[in-house]
């Protein structure tokens, strides 16, 4: 068990990529957290992981509210070894429609979000700790109509370095792993029509060197190797599992 008895946050667990993290890291030995905001999907979750995981409602954009949760992480296990730090979501729009407000709410999830998370974090955690943040292939390709999403991501990618350099004399690892175009609910959410979307997914599966779209578990294996300590010589990196979308 590659996670055994360690205590695990999972931000965004409740669907895709986290839930199926958050499933593999339990399996794996790992006491988890997950969090996320759909009421049914909370209470769907907290079924599938049953009574040992601790399965809580924080709206990332809240810092009370990450502040609260890390309080009952504190008070029920003491520590936190692992965060994997990775709700995220985007809309889509081109140049000229982009408002102020999808630059808030992008920005204050995916990368607000994320940064208050391991800041209140990082003091439950001690050495052999371990931070995975969700990047996306998107901070290294242009895409058009995704440039405010694409730019959260840069930014996470850049964060990495920055508190991987501030945390390594502590002995906690940072690094991001990076998913191509993953089977997941999230495409449903960029706010695109049926037509524009299956377009668009046929028109990246066409780029993909593997011929086809990742699996989330594919991203929750990745996420558990630099979670784990058979990465503990690894940190500031960011780990790509895109079918060599961004490679060729
Ligand atoms: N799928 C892809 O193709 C792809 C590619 C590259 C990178 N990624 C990245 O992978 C990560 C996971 O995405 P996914 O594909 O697994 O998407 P997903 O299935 O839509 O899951 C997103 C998760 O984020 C949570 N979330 C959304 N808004 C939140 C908020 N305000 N506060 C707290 N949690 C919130 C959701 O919880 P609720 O639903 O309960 O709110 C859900 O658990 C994201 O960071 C995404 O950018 C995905």
């Amino acid at each position: 068990m590659k996670l055994k008895n360690k205590v695990a946050l999972v931000t965004g667990g409740t669907s895709g990529i986290g839930f199926e993290a958050a499933r593999l890291f339990q399996a794996e030995g790992a006491h988890v957290v997950v969090t996320g905001t759909n009421p049914e999907r909370l209470g769907a979750t907290a079924r599938e992981l049953g009574d040992d995981a601790l399965v809580l409602a924080v709206d990332l954009r809240k810092v009370d509210e990450i502040e609260r949760a890390i309080e009952e992480i504190r008070a029920k296990f003491g520590r936190i070894d692992v965060v994997f730090a990775n709700a995220g979501a985007g809309s889509a729009a081109p140049l000229e429609e982009v408002t102020q407000e999808q630059i808030d709410a992008q920005f204050s999830l995916n990368f607000r979000g994320l940064f208050f998370t391991i800041q209140k974090a990082a003091p439950l955690m001690t050495k052999g700790g371990s931070i995975v943040a969700t990047t996306s292939f998107l901070n290294a390709v242009g895409t058009p109509g995704l440039s405010i999403l694409s730019a959260t991501k840069a930014a996470i990618r850049s964060l990495v370095r920055s508190l991987g350099a501030e945390l390594a004399p502590r002995g906690i690892r940072v690094n991001a792993i990076s998913p191509g175009p993953i089977a997941t609910p999230f495409h449903t959410k960029l706010g695109l029509s049926d037509a524009q979307l299956s377009e668009t997914a046929a028109a990246i599966q066409a780029k993909i060197p593997l011929q086809r779209f990742g699996e989330a578990s594919e991203i929750a294996k990745a996420a558990l190797y630099l979670a784990s300590d058979d990465a503990s010589f690894t940190t500031g990196t960011e780990l790509v599992v895109d079918g060599g979308l961004t490679q060729f």
